[in-house]
């Protein structure tokens, strides 16, 4: 069976973005001269996904009007004869199909995969961050497509992480059965360096298969008071139902500001236009004296 629909829990509240995020969701932030969310709309599109689930709140609606047309503006731009930057802001509501549903309470990523049950069904989907950003030769949620449409399986998105940030991250226990490709038996939300089986952390894109949503019915609230994919994936791992795939490409957590920054230097130093007036003014920067 194919892969179709990704889903793409957007209902966070970001609070390690703010104030940014008052009122611009997180999602929406421009990372050089996109919004964040984009890049990963277009990763799904080039991996062949046609539908996406949008599990938003009723404060992010502008995610969805992103990828819908804007007549007056397309108007205005079509009588100017802007007609790059017309194409430019139509393609974006051609991209995908959008749908929508609600998440509530922000009760956490499980609860919110949990939410887009109905629209999923029966069918093996994918599960895209909403700000986690991956670059590489190869569109990162297609190395975990391929994997898991050929073992039949769920699949999560692994990195290496250097042992400070284990803390930070969902870490795995496994063996590598082929290149790249893991066999999960365990997996630990947060560990301390120390209590980390690994330095594989899992990072925001999955590919699952609908028995999920039987193990987030049953998840009671972990970790923070939430509702953590991870113990439904920990449900899978002992079932022998999971495998990871360590992705290759770039990583950037638009809710870092480290990272976020990082993304938007990346982006702008590939645009010809700007690369050498930019590589210069940052020079200065680095050689001024704070
Ligand atoms: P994060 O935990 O990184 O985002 O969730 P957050 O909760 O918005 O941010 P902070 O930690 O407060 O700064 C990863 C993705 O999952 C979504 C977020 O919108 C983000 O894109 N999310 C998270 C939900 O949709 N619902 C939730 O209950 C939690």
């Amino acid at each position: 069976m194919q892969v179709r629909k990704v889903v793409i829990p957007v209902a966070g509240w970001g609070t390690r973005s703010l104030p940014a995020t008052k009122n611009i969701p997180k999602e929406m932030l421009p990372v050089y001269k996109k919004p964040g969310v984009q890049y990963i709309v277009e990763e799904a599109m080039y991996s062949g996904l046609t539908d996406v689930v949008f599990v938003n709140n009723q404060n992010k609606k502008i995610i969805e009007d992103h990828f819908d047309y804007n007549w007056a503006l397309e108007d205005l731009l079509e009588r100017t004869g802007k007609t790059t930057l017309l194409e430019e802001v139509r393609s974006v509501a051609e991209m995908v199909n959008i749908i929508s549903v609600r998440q509530k309470k922000q009760l956490g990523l499980g609860h919110a995969v949990f939410c887009a049950r109905e629209i999923i069904k029966n069918e093996p989907f994918a599960v895209m961050l909403g700000d986690d950003l991956m670059f590489g030769r190869e569109p990162g949620i297609k190395q975990l497509m391929d994997v898991a449409m050929s073992e039949n399986m769920s699949v999560v998105g692994v990195m290496e992480v250097e042992s400070d940030k284990v803390s930070s991250y969902g870490i795995i226990q496994g063996e590598e059965f082929a290149p790249g490709i893991f066999r999960v038996r365990s997996l630990i939300e947060k560990p301390k360096p120390a209590q980390a089986p690994s330095r594989l952390a899992v990072v925001g894109r999955y590919v699952l298969m609908p028995e999920v949503f039987t193990h987030l019915e049953g998840t009671e609230p972990g970790h923070g008071g939430e509702i953590q994919i991870t113990d439904a994936l920990l449900a899978m791992a002992r079932k022998n139902r999971l495998l990871a795939v360590k992705m290759r490409g770039m990583r950037f957590d638009v809710g870092d500001w480290t990272d976020y920054l990082t993304a938007n230097i990346y982006f702008a130093l590939q645009d010809e236009t700007l690369r050498d007036e930019l590589t210069r003014k940052l020079k200065g920067l680095l050689s001024c004296p704070s």
